[in-house]
C-alpha cells in the first residue's frame, strides 16, 4: 500500500505553483552562475505562517544545489544571534561540499571565522552586546567588515572549485534584531559595491513585518526586493492535492477535490492537512480514487489539529490581544475595519494599533489594505466566537 504522501507542517514533497517567484529566483542564480557577480539586492518573501515561505525557499536551495551552488541555509531565531548563525550556516557548508579556503586564502579564511564569531557569535562578546543594547545605532563596522570578508572569502572558494557560487538562504528573518538587520544590509551593500567581486544571491522569507523592519533597520533596506507569497489560487491548489497522490497511483474523485480546494480557500497548509486526513481515512490502494466520503470521515481529525492551532495561538496573545481578536471575530470572518474593532472594543481607534501590530507580528492577523485587516488560520474567526459561548 504507498504511503501518506501529504506533508501538513513539513516541505511538501511537490511545490505546486508558485512558477513566478521560482522565475525571479533562477533570475538571480542565472546571474551569479553566468557572470560570477552579485545576484542583486537581498531577495525578501514575505507572508503569514503557513503559506508556504520555507517550503520555497527549500525549494530555491534544491534548485540551486542542482545547478552547482553551494547553499547556506539559517533558520534565524530570537534565541541566536543571527550573524554567528550565518557564519556557522556558511563554514559548514563549504566543508560539505569540500569548498573550504586552502593555502594563504584558507589562512585568512580561518582568520576571519574567528573574528567575526569574537565580534558577533558568543553572548557577551563585544559587538553582541552592542547590538543588543543599542537597536537603531549605527551598526558596528566590526561587524560589517568581518561579514563582508567572510561572505566574500567563502563565495569566491566555491567559484574557484568551479561551484556555480554561494547561495545563503535565511528563513525567518523577522526574528533578526534591527541591529543586525543593519549589518546585513550594510554588508550586502558593500558587496554590491564590488559585484564582479562577490558570486553569491541571498534570499530571506520573513512574516509580513519583515519589509518594514528591514526599512527601519537600514534607510537603504527598501532597495531589498520584497515579494509577497499568497495564497494558492485554484488551479494551483488542486494540483497540490491531485499531484501527490497522483505520484503514488491514487486518484481523487472532482467531488472530493472541490471539497477540499473549497475548505481550504488556497491556504497551502490545510490542504495538505486535508489531503494527509482524506488519505488515512481511506488507506488507499494503487490504483484507487479518493471519494468524498473519505473527506468527510478524515474532517474530525483535522479539524482536532486546527483546534489545536487555535488554541495555541489564543493561548499566546495577550490579554489586550485577545480582547482585539474576540471584537474582530465578533465582526465577522472577512476583512474588518479598525473602526469596527475599536467599537467592539469601546475604545477610540486610534489607541488599538499597538495589539493590532502585535498580532500582525505574529502572523495571526494579516493587513489585507486601506487599515482592514483578515485572519490569517480559517477557521480562526469560528474558534474565538465559541470560545465565548463557553
Ligand atoms: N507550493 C506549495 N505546494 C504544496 N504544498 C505547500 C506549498 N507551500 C506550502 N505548502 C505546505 O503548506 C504548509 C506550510 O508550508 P511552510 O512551512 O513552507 O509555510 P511557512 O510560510 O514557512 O509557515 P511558517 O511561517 O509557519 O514557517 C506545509 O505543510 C507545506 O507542505
Ligand atoms: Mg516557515
Amino acid at each position: 500500500m504507498p504511503s501518506n504522501p501529504y506533508t501538513p507542517g513539513q516541505v511538501p514533497r511537490i511545490l505546486a505553483g508558485r512558477v513566478e517567484e521560482m522565475r525571479r529566483i533562477e533570475g538571480l542564480l542565472a546571474r551569479v552562475a553566468t557572470y560570477g557577480e552579485l545576484g542583486g539586492p537581498l531577495l525578501v518573501f514575505h507572508a503569514p505562517r503557513g503559506i508556504g515561505k520555507t517550503s520555497l525557499l527549500r525549494a530555491a536551495q534544491q534548485r540551486a544545489n542542482e545547478s552547482g551552488f553551494v547553499t547556506a541555509w539559517v533558520a534565524s531565531s530570537r534565541d541566536q544571534p543571527l550573524l554567528s548563525a550565518i557564519a556557522e550556516s556558511v563554514a559548514r557548508s563549504l566543508e560539505r561540499a569540500d569548498a573550504v579556503p586552502t593555502g594563504a586564502a584558507g589562512g585568512r579564511w580561518r582568520g576571519q571565522l574567528d573574528r567575526l564569531t569574537l565580534e558577533v557569535g558568543v553572548p557577551g562578546a563585544k559587538v553582541q552586546a552592542q547590538l543588543s543594547r543599542r537597536e537603531s545605532a549605527a551598526p558596528p563596522h566590526a561587524a560589517i567588515a568581518g561579514l563582508e570578508s567572510l561572505l566574500h572569502e567563502a563565495a569566491t572558494s566555491v567559484r574557484t572549485r568551479r561551484g556555480a557560487g554561494l547561495l545563503l538562504l535565511i528563513d525567518e528573518l523577522h526574528t533578526a534584531s534591527a541591529a543586525e538587520m543593519a549589518v546585513l544590509l550594510n554588508t550586502l551593500q558593500n558587496l554590491d559595491g564590488e559585484r564582479a567581486d562577490n558570486p553569491l544571491a541571498t534570499v530571506a522569507a520573513g512574516l509580513p513585518v519583515t519589509p518594514e523592519a528591514l526599512t527601519r533597520a537600514a534607510t537603504f533596506g527598501e532597495r531589498s526586493s520584497f515579494v509577497s507569497l499568497d495564497r494558492l489560487s485554484d488551479v494551483d491548489a488542486r494540483a497540490a492535492v491531485v499531484d501527490p497522490a497522483a505520484a503514488e497511483d491514487v486518484a481523487w474523485s472532482d467531488s472530493a477535490l472541490t471539497a477540499i480546494v473549497s475548505e481550504s480557500r488556497g491556504y497551502p497548509y490545510l490542504l495538505q492537512l486535508l489531503g494527509s486526513t482524506t488519505w488515512d481515512a481511506a488507506a488507499p490502494a494503487a490504483g484507487s480514487r479518493l471519494t468524498l466520503t473519505h473527506v468527510k470521515r478524515g474532517l474530525p481529525v483535522a479539524r482536532d489539529q486546527l483546534d489545536a492551532m487555535h488554541r495555541a495561538r489564543w493561548g499566546a496573545a495577550s490579554r489586550l490581544e485577545q480582547r482585539f481578536l474576540a471584537a474582530m471575530a465578533a465582526a465577522g470572518d472577512g476583512n474588518v475595519t479598525r473602526a469596527a474593532i475599536a467599537a467592539g472594543m469601546g475604545v477610540d481607534s486610534r489607541s488599538i494599533s499597538v495589539p493590532r501590530e502585535r498580532l500582525i507580528e505574529k502572523g495571526v492577523i494579516e493587513p489585507v489594505g486601506h487599515g482592514l485587516v483578515r485572519f490569517t488560520l480559517p477557521g480562526f474567526g469560528a474558534f474565538v466566537r465559541g470560545l465565548d459561548e463557553a
